[in-house]
């Protein structure tokens, strides 16, 4: 309140509109249901596959991850520094990956039954362009598989996991998309080759990939300049470069995704933002209007990123649905899911002593069970009537002075207008009873 009186001060008369910070949205009433929908679903889906929820802090030392991304956008670019008297650099966590592996290392969560699947749900922050589906603060579902040797199951069992988490919420035409970005002998060995292949080309490709030329090779790829894309279609593909382990390895994961009738797309062309990832990456897309180009879900094994923090192999994959592109999906979409409908009693008094009464009259209907809903700041009967209408209540409860006295109550049903009298001791009972008729 402060400085907002400050602000306006200082602004010598001009009024001021606070918006939220850009990039960042308000997430209002009318949609939590949606986003709670979500949420359960991916508490559900974490529980039934086994994994544990992980809460880790949303400030992070920015050396976490300018060890684990360093080179990269994310964490050259896009990071948003908090100032800290004592503490050095801390950022606002971009992802999640870094600091659950950071977590397991720290708390010793290897002395636990291995691997241990870990669950989270928080916001991210990323200082990037704000777009449709792209936003600076966003919310990820995420699931990790750490410590177990790198086998191939457990990259078919985090795709299943965030397949099914996205299927679950009733979304349509699903597709994942699959690559192997093989390990860093095979890759240096590609990467040689696509560099080879791209200079010779250098003047046919953009501004951007001739810097990515050199520094990371492997981002030409990722170019969605039109002017590039027919030398990125006949680059070298890693697919054909794979060492016979990493082959091995993905032949085995692309098994067990058949085995579990999930359908993939190959794509050479798949390699990420983040740069911890070794063999499979993956992304899920939804193939709707709209959405087909932003990625709902994505991950990958990520076998060399505890070295970055602590020197030590740890083998882990994972993956993290984008909870804001869901969200905004399933809003525009005709399956989307509806507030849920519950019965809802108004409670309605005229006069001091009501009012007083209905306090307590709400804390029995509440105990009972019974949502019950009110408007004690408004006295007239017309415009309690009015909220009651407007809250879809099925019924009212009516209490004035003389009900008080009486220690009765009115019951006045919503739609048809009728009205009946309860001693306030058999309240409950006669509103579960109204309440099963139709
Ligand atoms: P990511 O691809 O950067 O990966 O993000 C995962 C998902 O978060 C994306 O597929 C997308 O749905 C959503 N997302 C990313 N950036 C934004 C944004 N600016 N606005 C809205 N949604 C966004 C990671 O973060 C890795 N930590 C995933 C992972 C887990 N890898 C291994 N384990």
């Amino acid at each position: 309140m402060e400085t907002i009186k400050r602000q306006n001060k200082k602004s010598s008369g001009k009024k001021i509109f606070f918006q939220s910070p850009k990039g960042m949205r308000d997430i209002l009433p009318e949609y939590q249901f949606l986003w709670e929908k979500i949420r359960d679903e991916a508490v559900k889906i974490a529980g039934e596959y086994g994994y544990l929820r992980i809460d880790t802090p949303i400030l992070e030392s920015a050396d976490i991850f300018e060890r684990t991304g360093e080179g990269t956008d994310i964490v050259e670019k896009q990071m948003y520094f908090v100032k800290d008297k004592k503490d050095g650099s801390l950022v606002l966590r971009p992802e999640g990956t870094a600091p659950i592996m950071r977590a397991y290392i720290q708390n010793g969560l290897n002395k636990i039954a291995q691997p241990l699947k870990l669950f989270y749900i928080g916001p991210m922050f990323r200082h990037e362009s704000p777009q449709s589906g792209r936003y600076r603060q966003f919310h990820q579902a995420g699931f990790e598989i750490i410590g177990a040797d790198s086998d191939p199951i457990y990259d078919a069992q985090i795709i299943l996991a965030s397949f099914r988490l996205l299927e679950e919420l009733k979304i349509k035409n699903l597709v994942i998309q699959i690559n192997s970005i093989g390990c860093k002998h095979c890759r240096l060995a590609y990467q040689r080759k696509l560099q080879q292949y791209y200079k010779n080309h250098q003047n046919k490709i953009c501004k951007d990939c001739r810097a990515r030329l050199q520094s990371r090779p492997l981002r030409l790829l990722d170019c969605k300049d039109e002017k590039c894309a027919p030398i990125k279609s006949r680059a070298p593909i890693i697919l054909d470069q794979l060492c016979g382990q990493c082959k091995k390895h993905f032949k085995n994961v692309l098994e067990y995704l058949d085995e579990l009738s999930l359908s993939y797309n190959l794509n050479p062309h798949l390699v990420r933002g983040l740069d911890y990832y070794n063999r499979t990456v993956f992304e899920i897309f939804s193939n709707t209007p709209q959405f087909s180009e932003l990625a709902l879900a994505s991950g990958g094994r990520y076998d060399h990123l505890s070295e970055m923090i602590s020197h030590k192999q740890i083998c882990a994959i994972g993956g993290a649905i984008g909870m804001d592109r869901v969200a905004e999906l399933l809003k525009s979409s005709d399956i989307k899911p509806l507030p849920p409908k519950e019965q809802k009693v108004f409670l309605i008094h005229i006069g001091d002593e009501a009012k007083k009464k209905g306090l307590s009259l709400f804390e029995e209907l509440r105990r009972a069970g019974i949502k019950a809903v009110e408007s004690f700041g408004r006295e007239s009967l017309k415009s309690q009537l009015k909220a009651a209408d407007k809250s879809r209540a099925r019924l009212s409860l009516i209490l004035g002075q003389k009900e008080v006295f009486e220690e009765i109550i009115i019951i006045r049903d919503m739609k048809s207008g009728a009205q009946e009298t309860a001693p306030i001791k058999k309240m409950v009972e006669e509103v579960k009873k109204m309440m099963k008729t139709q």
